[in-house]
């Protein structure tokens, strides 16, 4: 779906306001894509933060880091990678961002939630805004034992890393 029309009917930036990401954090956002959500969660983290953009695909990447550039944002780490195995080092981040991402084949619950959990510090926290949104996924993450919930903001699911 074209960017302009996509920003009409789904502000990135409020629904990234229901993640809570403040600014100087270390964010995580897996599956980038093309962008949507990278240059706005960037400007929402400023300098002192960053932003880990992920996919596996080259093409996203390529085209993610021209808007990055484009943008002229210093705070952005566009990485090519699977989110499944991040090597992202242990406690390294804030908030995970999990938007329009699940579910996916390729990230399965099982396997995605255990190395988010690694990833996140202690107090940090796993965001989720799932299109389309089936109720068995939320339900999903609970039972991990994983994360327990803390709320659900302009359509963003957070949860608390145990
Ligand atoms: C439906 S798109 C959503 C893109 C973006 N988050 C958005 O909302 O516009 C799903 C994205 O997840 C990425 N993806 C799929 N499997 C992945 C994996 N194992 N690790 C990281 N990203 C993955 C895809 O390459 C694709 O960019």
């Amino acid at each position: 779906m074209g960017s302009s029309l996509r920003c009409w009917l789904a502000n990135p930036v409020k629904t990234l306001r229901g993640a809570d990401i403040q600014p100087g954090q270390t964010v995580l956002e897996v599956g980038c894509g093309t962008g949507f959500f990278t240059i706005p969660a960037a400007q929402l983290i400023g300098n002192q933060g960053c932003l880990v953009a992920m996919d596996p695909l080259s093409g996203y990447i390529e085209r993610v880091s021209q808007k990055v550039q484009a943008a002229d944002l210093e705070n952005v780490r566009v990485v090519k990678r699977d989110a499944l195995d991040t090597g992202l080092d242990a406690a390294s981040i804030d908030v995970a961002l999990l938007f329009g991402v699940i579910p996916f084949p390729s990230l399965p619950l099982s396997r995605l939630l255990p190395e988010m959990h690694r990833v996140l510090k202690p107090e940090g926290s796993l965001a989720v805004w799932l299109f389309p949104s089936p109720a068995w996924v939320p339900k999903s993450i609970l039972r991990s034992g994983l994360f327990t919930y803390i709320s659900k903001r302009n359509g963003v699911y957070n949860y608390k890393r145990c």
